[in-house]
């Protein structure tokens, strides 16, 4: 049977998180589908052949920005194009103006490459297996559902687009963060999620590692993991110094536009690789 690429159906939302953590190797994939479902700003494309969801690609579409993510195929199906083809049709709809980012893997940088994507910086993988020790900072307080929109606003000034539905669905299903505010003006926020701390911005590095330290003594106590652009030495540095190791890197990668949206020297933390 020709293979099918289409919006995937709410029926099929179990069988997407399979297929993902068959070619990821990892199962916790329930949750990230179930976001991406509820957001109205994200689009999930599957690939369908002989009967069955084969390859699958998803874009979160904040305006200014696109961020391509989960994209992966069957194990015993890869190598036949499928991967190439569910990219183009998620990109398709894309409006030509987006800048899109993505964060490659070994096996998906290939794949990017070969669409135009160029290397902007790594997305590095680090895991903590118990919390961060820094020094803290004037100004840190516990987020609460309140704070939302006056983050999503500073987040949306760094990050180059807005994230607020992202924010919003990733606090709401854990509702933990630290916001730092000085003389009423947010200066970094930080969310946690019970195995991941992200996304984290602020203005300066001091603040930065603060917020990782505050968000790393949130319960439960570890192990959880953070993904820094390697734009961000200073938490690079602090978190080599306490001996927390390194995972893995991946590629962050850019298409379009003259310069990257986000000032990633801000940016501390990802939120994840389907949301930035
Ligand atoms: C990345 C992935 C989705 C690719 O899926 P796939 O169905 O095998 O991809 P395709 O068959 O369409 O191959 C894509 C292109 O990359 C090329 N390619 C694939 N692996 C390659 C490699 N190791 N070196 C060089 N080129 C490679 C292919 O030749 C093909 O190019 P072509 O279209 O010009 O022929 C798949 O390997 C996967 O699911 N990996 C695990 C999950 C993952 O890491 N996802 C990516 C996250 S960024």
């Amino acid at each position: 049977m020709t293979p099918v690429c289409r919006r995937m159906r709410p029926e099929e939302a179990e069988a997407l998180a399979a297929l993902l953590a068959a070619a990821y190797g990892s199962p916790r994939f329930g949750p990230t589908v179930a976001r991406l479902s509820r957001m109205p700003d994200a689009a999930i494309h599957v690939l369908e052949a002989d009967g069955a969801l084969r390859a699958a690609a998803a874009v979160v579409d904040y305006g200014r920005v696109a961020y391509l993510g989960i994209v992966g195929t069957d194990p015993a199906m890869q190598g036949r194009g499928f991967g190439r083809r569910i990219v183009e049709a998620a990109l398709a709809p894309v409006p030509a103006d987006r800048v899109i980012l993505l964060d490659a893997s070994p096996s998906g940088a290939p794949l990017y490459e070969k669409l135009g994507f160029v290397d902007v910086d790594a997305s590095v993988v680090l895991e903590a297996k118990a919390p961060v020790e820094a020094p803290s900072v004037p100004g840190l307080a516990p987020m609460t559902e309140a704070d939302l929109p006056a983050v999503a606003a500073y987040d949306s000034a760094v990050f180059g687009a807005d994230r607020t539905t992202g924010l919003t669905a990733l606090f709401r299903e854990h509702p933990a963060g630290v916001v730092c505010r000085r003389d009423g003006r947010v200066i970094g926020y930080g969310l946690r999620h019970p195995d991941r701390v992200g996304p984290v911005l602020a203005e300066d590095q001091e603040t930065a590692v603060a917020l990782v330290a505050a968000l790393s003594a949130l319960a439960p106590a570890g192990p959880m993991t953070i993904t820094v652009p390697s734009s961000h030495a200073a938490l690079l540095d602090h978190l080599r110094r306490r001996e927390v190791p390194e995972l893995r890197r991946l590629r962050h990668m850019r298409r379009g536009g003259d310069r990257h949206p986000s000032d990633r020297g801000r940016i501390a933390a990802m939120a994840s690789f389907h949301l930035g």
